[in-house]
């Protein structure tokens, strides 16, 4: 049936107020207007970023479909859309690429003035939104909203993709892999033989981890308070695992006497300005970078030690690795099908959309490393 330039019903799930259960909806989503995308999902990541933002701890307008680590295939177009057509593989993009803005047109950067997460206003770029349940208007998130079986976004925030990708697991090359093995070997640019700390083992810290061993790191220290994510860690790399809660001294001291004088690439993936002064004391003081890749949430503050900024360390915020995302997202996925990156082992749970709600049960009791719904 051609649903073009139709109203599309169909499930989605709303996060109606702050720190309320999703609820699963039938919702109306409208046709693309010009300049954009509808998908059909085939599968959507849960990544922390989901959970802060239906916690109300990130930027959000409620009610909101939240979702922004998806893949899926595009049912149709709006006017002048000549990047993707129906039928197109495709990943949304919580960066878009404008490739007008300052930050598109400079050549390192990728943080595109069209973003909508910081802050998120929740509306397409004319100011609109294109779900409506019970005949409420209902936010996007991200330029994404990727926990609905269709979906509206522009087209600067689609990365079309080889045909060959399987679609049930590629959701994760849309913002995990990006985000954590981008931030190691695009944005670091880890040099082999070095000394490496990765705060935060979870989805984004195991892709950060890989990018570590990928580029040829000696140490790769890995620190969480749920040791249930250490076998996980070391089988993709980690060589020394250390749960805060258990030392008798503050992390950062540890992991500086056990590198001698501190790590050359310290990673921040949890989201917490405290473990983001830990890890940018966990840098060697002449030439240590520290990367924060976690999120904090909205109106945290970072409190750094001014006089002992001078020495030499660099501090530098990440995402999605740097990558200009439309030009370098399918990349990525060609690599994976060329066996150049190996995501499988990033994808720890799949289950059918509808079990959502025992995703993020799983997601919540720390079992997941990345849960894929399945549309
Ligand atoms: N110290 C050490 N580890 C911690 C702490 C802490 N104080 N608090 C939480 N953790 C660990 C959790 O046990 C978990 O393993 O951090 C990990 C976070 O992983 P996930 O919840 O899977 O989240 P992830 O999807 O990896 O996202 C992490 O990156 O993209 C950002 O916004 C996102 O801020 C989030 C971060
Ligand atoms: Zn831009």
């Amino acid at each position: 049936m051609d649903t073009s330039g139709k109203i599309i019903t169909c499930r989605a799930a709303i996060a109606w107020t702050a720190n309320s259960s999703l609820s699963i909806e039938e919702v109306q989503v409208e046709p693309p207007k010009a300049g954009e995308v509808r998908i059909k999902m085939v599968s959507t990541g849960i990544c922390g970023t989901d959970d802060h933002t239906i916690k109300g701890l990130l930027s959000a307008v409620f009610p909101f479909i939240p979702g922004h680590e998806g893949a899926g295939i595009v049912e149709s177009i709006g006017k002048g859309v000549c990047s993707v057509k129906p039928g197109d593989k495709v990943l949304t993009l919580i960066i878009p690429q404008c490739r007008e803005c300052s930050s598109c047109l400079h050549p390192k950067g990728n943080f595109c003035e069209k973003q909508d997460v910081l802050p998120s206003s929740g509306l397409m770029l004319d100011g609109t939104s294109r779900f409506i349940c019970k005949g409420k208007k209902i936010h996007h998130s991200f330029r994404a909203s990727t926990f609905t079986e269709y979906t509206v976004v522009p087209e600067i925030a689609v990365a079309k993709i080889d045909d060959a990708a399987p679609l049930d697991k590629v959701s994760l090359i849309s913002c995990e892999v990006p985000t954590g093995y981008g931030a190691a070997v695009h944005s670091a640019k880890v040099t082999r033989g070095s000394t490496c700390v990765v705060y935060g083992l979870g989805g984004i810290g195991s892709a950060i981890v890989m990018g570590c061993k990928a580029s040829g790191a000696s140490r790769i220290i890995g620190v969480d308070i749920n040791e249930e994510k250490f076998p996980r860690a070391r089988a993709l790399g980690v060589t020394d695992c250390l749960n805060p809660q258990k030392l008798k001294k503050p992390v950062q001291q540890v992991v500086r006497e056990m590198t001698g004088v501190g790590v050359d690439f310290a990673f921040e993936a949890i989201g917490l300005s405290d473990v983001m002064l830990a890890a940018w004391d966990s840098c060697h003081l002449s030439h240590g970078v520290c990367l924060i890749v976690g999120v904090a949430p909205v109106n945290s503050k970072l409190s750094l030690a001014a006089p002992m900024i001078v020495s030499g360390r660099t501090l530098k915020g990440v995402c999605l690795g740097d990558y200009k995302t439309r030009d370098c997202i399918p990349q990525l996925v060609t690599s994976y099908l060329q066996n150049k990156i190996n995501i499988d082992p990033l994808v720890t749970h799949q289950l059918p959309f509808d079990q959502l709600h025992k995703a993020f049960e799983l997601y919540h009791a720390g079992k997941t490393i990345r849960c894929i719904l399945l549309f």
